[in-house]
């Protein structure tokens, strides 16, 4: 039996998408666990293009089961848009898909929630997909789920009992526009018919597939800090993307877990607000952003860009008890003469070694770094460790020594065959 979960050690897009397809034809079934459709996984191979949001990355290999877990938070409207979309493209999804009855879903007014306070005067830089009202309703015990679809009588009453603080608050606080529950309800009785057969007892399924002996990839959506405990709060997402939001979003236990694989850049991105204490500023950052794409693929917004930062990654490691590392976007450093790597901060003059609990003093911390040469030339060709410039192993190495985890896959462009694997 090996198991493996694949989770995002930096603020997400670390190219998540791309490993969990590498790695597809070794699994049998493959799980969403957490987050939503703020999620946007990319898989490229060839001339084919694919972005996910809600759906595993394993979906496009025929024959793969897969799985969206408890934990995940679901926009009917966006699953059944993205199945369609997946459809047109060649991707055939029938029989082979399975949503939890037990997750939460994302109403229209959520999204509206979720806009609304990103106009007001603290923006997170959120998605807008109504991520953290969705949470917040789950956790509130006042929330809606998947299953409540397969009982029309009440679903109803339970969508007034839901929405209609909500519709007081949209309308008297944010002087917005309420939306009509009937009108909702019925677009959810038309969106469900297409939505129930899809829905099971996953918990129970993931699990029957473990005693069979099925191979189970569990595949991470946003990144360590994004995490709603363990992230750079309240800059997060609402969810646990961590190691521990794989027990709780899907119901199974850790003894069936062999490995853990961690997904980074090698540099730092960030979409959305908050700190981040090895940003670069511009023209650098505006250099790497282009040479990288480092465009959102869920907003099409630009990413912030920043240098490795060995503080936060030895903190996702040690939370996560990462086993391999999968280094992405090794090729965007190419061109670079020098490169960047903070190895501690410095806070009023005093040395730091930990990410501190506060944003407000993140954001003033002072990162110093070690400089590594660059290797001045072309690695998206290369094929085998050996075959890269020097300068491009040592700094392979140097993060291997540092992080005390193997580097298993360097990455070196976005399509699948752009891959070393050591
Ligand atoms: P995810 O959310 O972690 O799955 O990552 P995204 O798909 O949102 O963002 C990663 C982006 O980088 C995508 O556009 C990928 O196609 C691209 N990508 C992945 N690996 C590499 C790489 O090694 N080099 C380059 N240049 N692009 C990559
Ligand atoms: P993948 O799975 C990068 C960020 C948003 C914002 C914060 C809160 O593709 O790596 P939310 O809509 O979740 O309430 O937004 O989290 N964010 C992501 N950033 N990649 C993601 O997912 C993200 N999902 C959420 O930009 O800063
Ligand atoms: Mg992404």
């Amino acid at each position: 039996m090996e198991n493996v979960v694949i989770l995002g050690l930096q603020w997400g897009d670390e190219g998540k998408g791309k490993i969990v397809d590498l790695l597809a034809p070794k699994y049998d079934v493959f799980v969403r666990f957490s987050g939503g459709a703020n999620a946007g996984h990319t898989v490229r191979f060839e001339d084919k293009h694919f972005a996910l949001h809600l759906l595993p990355s394993g979906i496009i290999h025929p024959g793969k089961i897969c799985i969206l877990g408890n934990g995940m938070v679901i926009d009917p409207f966006s699953l059944i848009s993205e199945i369609e979309t997946l459809k047109s493209q060649g991707v055939k999804i029938n029989g082979n898909l399975f949503i939890s009855e037990k997750a939460h879903l994302v109403l229209p007014h959520f999204q509206i929630l979720d806009r609304l306070r990103e106009q007001g005067k603290t923006p997170l830089g959120t998605t807008g997909k109504g991520i953290g009202p969705a949470y917040e309703f789950k956790y509130s015990r006042t929330g809606l789920r998947m299953g409540d679809l397969l009982y029309e009588k009440t679903l109803k009453e339970k969508l007034k009992n839901t929405l209609s603080p909500l519709n007081f608050l949209i309308k008297n606080y944010y002087n917005a526009q309420e939306v009509d529950i009937d009108t909702t309800y019925s677009n959810l009785l038309s969106i469900s018919e297409k939505i129930k057969g899809y829905l099971v007892d996953s918990t129970a399924l993931i699990n029957s597939f473990i005693s069979f002996g099925k191979k189970i990839l569990f595949e991470g959506a946003q990144g360590t800090l994004l995490d709603i405990d363990h992230g750079t709060y309240p800059f997060v997402t609402s969810s646990n993307c961590t190691i521990g939001g794989v027990f709780t979003g899907t119901g199974i236990s850790h003894k069936n877990i062999q490995k853990t694989i961690g997904v980074m850049k090698a540099y730092t991105t960030r979409v959305g607000k908050g700190p981040f204490p090895t940003e670069i500023a511009p023209p650098l950052s505006d250099k790497i952003r282009n040479r990288g794409n480092e465009f959102g693929t869920t907003t099409g917004r630009p990413r912030r860009v920043g240098w490795l930062d060995l503080v936060a990654l030895k903190y996702a490691v040690s939370l996560n008890g990462i086993d391999e590392i999968a280094l992405t976007k090794l090729d965007v450093l190419d061109e670079l003469l020098d490169i960047q790597i903070c190895t501690k901060y410095r806070e009023r003059g005093t040395e730091i070694y930990s990410l501190p609990s506060q944003w407000e003093i993140t954001e003033k911390l002072v990162p110093e770094y070690e400089i590594l040469p660059g290797w001045s030339c072309p690695t998206t060709a290369t094929r085998s460790f050996e075959d890269l410039p020097k300068q491009a192993q040592k700094y392979v190495e140097y993060l291997e020594e540092n992080l005390g985890v193997p580097v298993k896959w360097i990455s070196t462009g976005p399509r699948r065959e752009e891959t070393i694997f050591r």
